[in-house]
């Protein structure tokens, strides 16, 4: 298909792993979603997180790849599976992988919204190495992409959100993790007179709701998770929208890790820089109910799934509505 674009101004990026690979990267994430939505609201995220983590580590070894987990549980000496540097299937692409089985493991474990299973795929090099840490963020959508800057203050960013959007400051309402790291981020965008939506968990599907229109949220600010920065970065890019980001060393040890990986404390990555892919496949599936994707939704002998795959080089955004049938008197209970 890339061939017969060319010249046509579509067919400019080259998408020969996409194709093949944007369907069964759903049910990676399909598949470690229904396993954690066993254990939903049953209080322990390790095993949460255990499950999801397996499913998903099974379904990757039957893909088409060879590929390297990037970003995933923890570095070999901490994770047993879907560590750093593990590599994964034996077949013909080969590809980068960041993945979180579970982002959201306590509030899943609670059974509390936003649980997500999610998952990026680029050609080699095309996903960050982040170190595990803080990142400060600025997630805005497509019509306020290339015109915010992390280094502004506050105020100049939510005034500029709101023109490229044609609305007031007063009509923004600003996504921030409910951290007291956060309590004067949250003062001064409530004095500049922007609404604020606080959330206990999960700044990837925050995110990944500021790229997609009528979510009723239009940006995400404050510090969240290093390695979910550029999760989210693989799907702002696929969706047009905008990550910025700064790494925060706080200490000496991060310092050092920083420098041993080649991040650059202060400077501000964007979205280019934490998934400078030219092809990149993205799917997230929800495992408790959130505003972008349902949750799981389990029935007698099988399971409903929603899912949000793309691919940004083949320009493909699905949202996928599985119904999972695990035994035959599920055939009975499908509904529209
Ligand atoms: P887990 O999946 O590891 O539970 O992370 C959830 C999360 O809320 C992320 O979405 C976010 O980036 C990070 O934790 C924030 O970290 P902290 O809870 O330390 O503020």
């Amino acid at each position: 298909m890339t061939d017969d674009r060319k010249g046509t101004g579509r067919g400019k990026r080259t998408n020969s792993f996409e194709h093949a690979l944007v369907l069964p990267t759903a049910r990676v994430t399909e598949e470690a979603a229904l396993a954690a939505s066993h254990l939903v609201g049953m209080g322990d995220k390790n095993e949460v997180d255990g499950a999801a983590t397996e499913a998903m580590r099974e379904l990757l070894n039957t893909l088409d790849i060879r590929g390297t987990v990037v970003i995933g549980e923890g570095e070999m000496d901490e994770a047993p599976m879907l560590y750093i540097g593990e590599t994964l299937g034996q077949g013909q692409y080969e590809v980068d992988i960041a993945v979180d089985p579970v982002e959201g493991t306590v509030v899943t474990a609670k059974g509390l919204p936003n649980g997500l299973a999610v998952i990026a795929l680029s050609e080699r090099g095309g996903l960050m190495h982040a170190p595990d840490c803080y990142m400060e963020k600025l997630v805005v959508p497509p019509p306020a992409a290339g015109r915010v800057h992390l280094d502004w203050p506050i105020e100049a960013n939510l005034s500029v959100l709101a023109q490229s959007l044609d609305r007031d400051v007063e009509d923004l309402l600003i996504t921030i993790l409910d951290r007291e790291r956060h309590e004067s981020l949250i003062q001064r965008v409530r004095e500049a007179g922007a609404r604020v939506k606080l959330i206990g968990d999960g700044d990837v599907v925050a995110s990944l709701a500021v790229g997609v229109r009528g979510t009723g949220v239009h940006a995400l600010m404050g510090s969240g998770g290093a390695p979910e920065g550029v999760l989210s970065a693989a799907a702002l890019k696929c969706l047009g929208a905008e990550i910025q980001g700064r790494f925060i060393a706080e200490d000496d040890a991060m310092r050092e890790r920083f420098r041993t990986m080649g991040v650059e404390e202060g400077r501000v990555y964007k979205t280019n820089d934490l998934a400078p892919g030219e092809q990149i496949v993205f799917s997230a599936t929800g495992i408790t109910y959130g505003e972008l994707l349902n949750g799981v939704r389990r029935f007698g002998g099988g399971a409903r799934t929603h899912t949000l795959v793309m691919g940004y080089a083949s320009r493909v955004v699905r949202f996928i509505d599985s119904v999972h049938l695990e035994d035959d008197k599920a055939r009975v209970t499908i509904r529209v």
